[in-house]
C-alpha cells in the first residue's frame, strides 16, 4: 500500500524524507512524491515509478527545508502517473499525502467543483487537500481544520498534512490505515511503518484509531482522540536493529530473508519451550483457561499467512484434538458465520495491518466468541492491540513482498499453539516434537545448504509459462504457498492440488512441457502420493521431487529428485517450504524479475 513520511525538525528534512520513502518502498512503488516548506513556501517534486527517480530529481533540484511530508504510491484510484503522485496541494497552501481510499470522495468533489475548485488528478486523496483550503480560509488553523475535514471522510485514512500558514508543523491522522509518530531530540516524524524512520530513532507512538496528531517544532507531539480528547500515548522503543531493514550480502531482501529462516525460527521458539514441554503461559496468562474452554477454532488470514492456517488446521486436529475452519478474511467478513460455543478466533499476520484481516477481527468481536488471539510479526500493530491476546512470531522486519521467514516463524507459532491447547487439554505431552521443534534450526541450515542444487535446478523453469504443485496432507498448504510464491515473483502461473485430486481433472493439463513439483516427506502418505506421481509420470509430465532421503525415490528419467535431510514428520511442513522459497527466487532471478517488489503487489495491504 501507500507509504507515508514526514518530519519537522531543526535541520534539513530532505534526505530523512528521502531515505524514508526508500524503506517505505515495499509497500508501494508506482510513483512518489515530497513537499517541503521553504520560505514560507510549499515545494514539490513527483516522480513515476520507483523512488529512485524522485532521488535523481532531488539530486538536479535540492528541496531543502526543515519541515516536509512525503510519498510512495501504490495505486488505487487513478493510474500510475506523475499527476496522481501525492503530495497533492490545494492552490500551493495546503499539501497533503494519504494511504487509504476516501470511500465518499465523489460526492465531497462535486460539492468543492461546484465552490470553484479545480482538481488536476484522478484521486480520492486531491478532495482533502482542497477541503483543508477551504477551512483554512474560513480562519481554522491547520490542526482543527484537519479535524473537522476527517469528520466528513468515510472509508480509510493515514494523512499527513501541513500549510503555509502554519510552518513548522505536520499534522497526522490515523483511522483504519497505519501510522506512527517518531519520536526524535527536539524533531519528531510520521511514517506508516517504524522501519521508515529507525535512521533517525527507535522511539515510537502507535496512534489509535481515530487519533490525530501534531508534530511541531522542538518535537513537540500532541494527540487528540476520536472524541477530542488530548491523550498521551505510551512510547515504544523498537526491538530491531536497524541492520534488520538493509540487505547486507544479499542481492535481495527475499534471499536476506530465506536465509535467516534458521535464526528466526530460533528466535520464535525462544523462552517458550521446557526440556520436553511447551509453555503455554506464552501466550498469557488467561491462555491455559481459555485454551482449556476451547472447543472449536476458526483461523482467519489471507494469501501466505492463509496457508499458515491451513497447515495448522492439519496439526490442531490431529495433536490436540479440536475441530478447525480456516477462511480468508475477505470472505469471512461478508458471510454470517456460525459460531459455536467455546470457539477461539485466531488472526494470522505478519504486518498486523492486512485491512480484510483486521475488519475480520473486529467483525468476529461482535460475535460470541470465547477470545481472539492474533499471531503476527508486528508488535504494535492494529491486530496485536485489538485482540485479547497475542503471539509475536519475532521474524524480524520483511522487506520482501513475498513473504518467506514470516510464513515459517508463523508455523513454528501455530505448532506451539497446537501443543499448548493440547497440554492445556491434559493430552500426554508432545517431548518428540519438543525436541524436533529445538533441531529445526539446525536442520533448515542444512536445506538451505542445497541452495547451489536448487539454483540450478531453476534453469529448467526459466522458459516455461505453467506448473503444478502437488502435496497431501499438511504439504497440500505447503504447495499452495510454493505456488503462489513462484507467482509472485516470477509471474510463471502456478497451480496448486492436493496430489490425490489429479485424476479429477487437473491430469489433463500434464504432458512433456508440464513442470510437477512434489513435496515428498517420509510420512504415512508417501506410498499413495507415489502413485499420483506415477500418474504423472505416465503422461510424460517432468518430475521435480522434494524427498526425504530415506524414502528411495531417485533421479530417473523424467524426475528430478532433491533429496532433505530426515525431518520429524509433524515439522516436516516447515522444512520442505524452504527449497520452494529458492526454487521461485532462482527462477525469478534467472527471469529478471523484480524480485523484492513484484510489479501490483504492495506488502502490507492495508486497504480492502
Ligand atoms: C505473501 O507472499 C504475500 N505478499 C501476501 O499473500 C501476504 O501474505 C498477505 O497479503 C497477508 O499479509 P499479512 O500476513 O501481513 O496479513
Amino acid at each position: 500500500m501507500c507509504g507515508i513520511v514526514a518530519a519537522v525538525a531543526q535541520r534539513n528534512v530532505q534526505g530523512i524524507l528521502l531515505e524514508g520513502l526508500k524503506r517505505l518502498e515495499y509497500r508501494g512503488y508506482d510513483s512518489s512524491g515530497m513537499t517541503v516548506l521553504n520560505n514560507g513556501s510549499l515545494t514539490r517534486h513527483r516522480a513515476l515509478g520507483k523512488v529512485a527517480a524522485l532521488a535523481e530529481q532531488l539530486d538536479n533540484a535540492p528541496l531543502p527545508g526543515m519541515s516536509g511530508i512525503a510519498h510512495t504510491r501504490w495505486a488505487t484510484h487513478g493510474k500510475p502517473s506523475e499527476a496522481n503522485a501525492h503530495p497533492h496541494h490545494s492552490s500551493d497552501q495546503v499539501a497533503v499525502v494519504h494511504n487509504g481510499i476516501i470511500e465518499n470522495y465523489e460526492h465531497i468533489k462535486q460539492a468543492l467543483q461546484a465552490n470553484g475548485y479545480t482538481f488536476t488528478s484522478e484521486t480520492d486523496t486531491e478532495v482533502i487537500a482542497h477541503l483543508l483550503a477551504d477551512k483554512l480560509n474560513s480562519g481554522l488553523g491547520l490542526f482543527e481544520a484537519t479535524q473537522e475535514v476527517v469528520s466528513g471522510l468515510g472509508g480509510a485514512y493515514a494523512l499527513g498534512v501541513m500549510s503555509v500558514v502554519e510552518p513548522g508543523v505536520v499534522v497526522g491522522a490515523r483511522q483504519g490505515s497505519p501510522l506512527v509518530v517518531g519520536v526524535g531530540i527536539d524533531e519528531a516524524f510520521l511514517a506508516s511503518d517504524p522501519l521508515a524512520l529507525l535512521q533517525v530513532t527507535d522511539r515510537f507512538i502507535y496512534l489509535e484509531e481515530g487519533d490525530l496528531v501534531e508534530i511541531r517544532e522542538q518535537g513537540a507531539i500532541q494527540i487528540v482522540d476520536r472524541d477530542g480528547h488530548q491523550v498521551e500515548r505510551p512510547v515504544h522503543t523498537f526491538e530491531h536493529g536497524d541492520g534488520a531493514a538493509s540487505k547486507g550480502e544479499y542481492r535481495h531482501y527475499m534471499l536476506k530473508e530465506i536465509f535467516e529462516q534458521p535464526e528466526v525460527i530460533s528466535a520464535a521458539l525462544e523462552g517458550r519451550l521446557s526440556t520436553n514441554s511447551v509453555l503455554v503461559e506464552s501466550f498469557g496468562p488467561e491462555a491455559q483457561v481459555l485454551f482449556q474452554n476451547t472447543r472449536q477454532i476458526h483461523i482467519i488470514a489471507c494469501g501466505t499467512s492463509y496457508h499458515a492456517g491451513l497447515v495448522a488446521r492439519y496439526w490442531l486436529e490431529r495433536y490436540a484434538g479440536v475441530p478447525v475452519q480456516v477462511e480468508v478474511a475477505s470472505e469471512y467478513r461478508y458471510r454470517h458465520p456460525v459460531v459455536p460455543d467455546g470457539t477461539l478466533f485466531v488472526t494470522l499476520s505478519q504486518s498486523g495491518e492486512t485491512a480484510d484481516t483486521l475488519a475480520a477481527l473486529r467483525f468476529a468481536k461482535t460475535l460470541h466468541y470465547v477470545g481472539t488471539l492474533a499471531i503476527c510479526n508486528v508488535p504494535g500493530s492494529s491486530l496485536v492491540r485489538e485482540s485479547d491476546m497475542s503471539l509475536m512470531t519475532h521474524a524480524g522486519p520483511e522487506i520482501g513482498v513475498a513473504s518467506t521467514k514470516a510464513f515459517t516463524t508463523q508455523l513454528v507459532a501455530l505448532m506451539l499453539l497446537t501443543l499448548s491447547v493440547s497440554k492445556a487439554k491434559g493430552q500426554p505431552e508432545r517431548a518428540e516434537i519438543v525436541a524436533a521443534l529445538q533441531s529445526l534450526p539446525a536442520l533448515c541450515k542444512q536445506v538451505l545448504g542445497l541452495a547451489g542444487q536448487i539454483e540450478t535446478l531453476s534453469q529448467a523453469f526459466a522458459e516455461k509459462h505453467h506448473a503444478l504443485f502437488l502435496g497431501r496432507g499438511a504439504h497440500y498448504p505447503i504447495a499452495l504457498e510454493g505456488a503462489l510464491k513462484l507467482k509472485e515473483i516470477s509471474y510463471i502461473h502456478a497451480e496448486a492440488y492436493p496430489a490425490g485430486e489429479l485424476k479429477h481433472g487437473p491430469l489433463a493439463l500434464v504432458d512433456s512441457e508440464m513442470p510437477v513439483i512434489s513435496v515428498a516427506p517420509n510420512d504415512d502418505l508417501l506410498e499413495k502420493l507415489k502413485s499420483n506421481l506415477q500418474e504423472v509420470r505416465a503422461r510424460g509430465g517432468q518430475l521435480f521431487v522434494f524427498a526425504d532421503q530415506a524414502v528411495g525415490i531417485n533421479d530417473q528419467d523424467g524426475i528430478r529428485v532433491m533429496k532433505l535431510p530426515h525431518v520429524h514428520e509433524a515439522l516436516a511442513p516447515l522444512l520442505y517450504t524452504l527449497p520452494l522459497q529458492l526454487l521461485s527466487y532462482y527462477v525469478a532471478v534467472l527471469k529478471g524479475t523484480d524480485v523484492d517488489q513484484p510489479r501490483n503487489l504492495a506488502k502490507s495491504v492495508t486497504v480492502e
